[in-house]
């Protein structure tokens, strides 16, 4: 009888060990998602007004194969022509992905620096 108040306190520490065994690698986890988005994804941008943001990132990243006013150069195609020959969807895999000697873009922009770039390139022709 003596020695029966003794296994409540050895399961209790045991649970406590389980349980300081579990936090710890829920938490090791999370960090290890925290890194990898930080590495991989270009952060989330404030946009207030998509057609202006595409404008500003276009004048700076993409003139200088496709021409100031975006009319073709000898080395890129005009792209101030696009509605009704691509559309948003395209417009987006092509700046994410890249095509023949149009470079990807996809790791240094936001995806929604990429939408705000295509609704730029399409309102230019609508
Ligand atoms: C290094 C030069 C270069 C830069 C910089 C560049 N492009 Fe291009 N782009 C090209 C070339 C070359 C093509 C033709 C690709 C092919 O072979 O289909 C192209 C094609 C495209 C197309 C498809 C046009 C069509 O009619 O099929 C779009 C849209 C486009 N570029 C948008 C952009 C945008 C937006 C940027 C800036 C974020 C940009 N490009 C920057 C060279 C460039």
């Amino acid at each position: 009888m003596k020695g029966r108040p003794l296994i409540p306190f050895a399961f209790i520490a045991l649970l406590g060990i389980v349980l300081m065994v579990v936090f710890s690698a829920i938490g090791q986890q999370e960090r290890a998602g925290r890194d990898e988005e930080g590495e991989e994804a270009p952060e989330a941008p404030e946009i207030t007004d998509a057609i202006e943001y595409g404008q500003g990132i276009v004048e700076q990243s993409c003139i200088s194969c496709h021409a100031n006013d975006l009319g073709g150069t000898d080395i890129a195609p005009a792209i101030n022509n696009l509605s009704g020959q691509l559309s948003e969807d395209e417009i987006v895999d092509i700046v994410t992905n890249g095509q023949g000697g149009m470079p990807e873009f996809g790791s240094s922009l936001h995806p929604d620096e990429i939408d705000a770039i295509a609704e730029y390139l399409l309102s230019l022709s609508e």
